[in-house]
C-alpha cells in the first residue's frame, strides 16, 4: 500500500497538493493525478496537508494520523480585537484556588495543545502531568533543598542572589515555587532536539488555558533545580533518558486582574 495515494478519478491536476507540501515530494502529473515517487516516501513528514487541502477529496493518506473529532477545517473568522485583547489580558498566575482541575477539562485543553506546530511535523513533545497539589509541593521542597546546597556550595551560581530569600519564604511556610498550585505540566522529549517544539507547545497550552478558566506560569526556577539536582528529577519520575524541557504551573486563579500592565513597545526593525 502506498503511503498516499491518488485517486485519479477525482483529481482534477490542479496541482495544489503539490505547491502546498513542505518538502516538495509530490510531483505534478502533466494531465493525471501527481504522484509520490516510493523513493521519497521516506522524506515524508506525514502532515497531512495534502489530504486536507485537496478541494476534490481525491487524496488518502495511509499513515495513522489522529484527527480531532471534528475535522471541518472552516472556522469562523476570529475577531482580530478580541484575541489581541485576549492575549494582552494572559498572566502568569501565581496564587490558585485549591481546587483540582478535572482530568476531562486537562484532556480537551490537550486536544488543542497536540496541534502546536513542529519542526519537521516531528512531534517530539511528551508531557508528564502531575494533578496531586501534595505531590508539586515535594517538587518545591527539592527545589529548595537544592537553592540550600548551591547556596553553600556555589559561590557563582547565577541565580545565587535569589536563594536566600526564597529560602526565608520556603521557611516561613510559603511556596514561592510552585505557588501551591494544583497542577503542574512538564514537557520533555527524547532528546535535546525538542527544546524549541516544546516551548512553542507549552506556549500553545499558556494560551489556550484562559479560555478554559485556567490560569497558568512558567517555572524556571523548578527547571533549573530539575536540571542540576538529581533528587529533584528523580522525584519527577520521568523515564531515563529523556530531556526536561519545561514545567509550567497551572489551575483556577484565584483573583482577576482589573487593568493589563504595560509591556516594552514591539522593537521591530523594518525594511
Ligand atoms: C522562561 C520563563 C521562566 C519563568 N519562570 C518563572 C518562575 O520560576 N517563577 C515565576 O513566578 N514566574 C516565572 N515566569 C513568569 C514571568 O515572571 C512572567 O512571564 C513575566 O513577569 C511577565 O508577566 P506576565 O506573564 O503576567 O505578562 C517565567 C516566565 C518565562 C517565560
Amino acid at each position: 500500500m502506498s503511503l498516499i495515494s491518488f485517486d485519479v478519478e477525482k483529481c482534477t491536476a490542479c496541482g495544489i497538493c503539490s505547491m502546498t507540501c513542505p518538502i516538495n515530494i509530490i510531483m505534478p502529473g502533466e494531465k493525471g493525478a501527481p504522484s509520490l515517487p516510493i523513493e521519497y516516501e521516506a522524506f515524508c513528514t506525514h502532515c497531512g496537508h495534502c489530504e486536507a487541502i485537496c478541494p476534490t477529496n481525491a487524496i488518502m493518506v495511509s499513515y495513522q494520523s489522529f484527527p480531532p473529532e471534528d475535522d471541518n477545517a472552516s472556522i469562523e473568522q476570529t475577531n482580530p480585537e478580541q484575541l489581541k485583547k485576549y492575549i494582552q489580558s494572559r498572566r502568569s498566575i501565581r496564587v490558585f484556588k485549591d481546587k483540582s482541575v478535572e482530568k476531562e477539562k486537562i484532556k480537551d485543553l490537550f486536544e488543542a495543545v497536540r496541534f502546536a506546530p513542529s519542526g519537521m511535523n516531528g512531534q517530539p513533545v511528551k508531557w508528564l502531568v502531575v494533578t496531586d497539589s501534595s505531590e508539586i509541593k515535594k517538587f518545591a521542597d527539592l527545589t529548595i533543598d537544592w537553592m540550600r546546597m548551591m547556596a553553600e556550595k556555589d559561590a557563582d551560581h547565577p541565580l545565587k542572589r535569589y536563594f536566600p530569600v526564597l529560602v526565608a519564604l520556603a521557611d516561613a511556610g510559603f511556596d514561592p515555587i510552585c505557588r501551591n498550585s494544583p497542577g503542574l505540566v512538564y514537557a520533555y522529549s527524547e532528546n535535546a532536539s525538542g527544546y524549541t517544539d516544546s516551548i512553542i507547545a507549552l506556549t500553545t497550552f499558556d494560551l489556550i488555558a484562559p479560555s478554559f478558566g485556567l490560569g497558568t506560569c512558567w517555572v524556571g526556577l523548578l527547571h533549573r533545580a530539575a536540571v542540576e539536582y538529581q533528587p529533584l528529577k528523580e522525584a519527577l519520575g520521568i523515564p531515563a533518558g529523556f530531556v526536561l524541557q519545561f514545567p509550567m504551573l497551572f489551575g483556577y486563579p484565584k483573583y482577576k486582574y482589573r487593568k493589563i500592565p504595560g509591556r516594552k513597545k514591539a522593537d521591530i526593525l523594518w525594511r
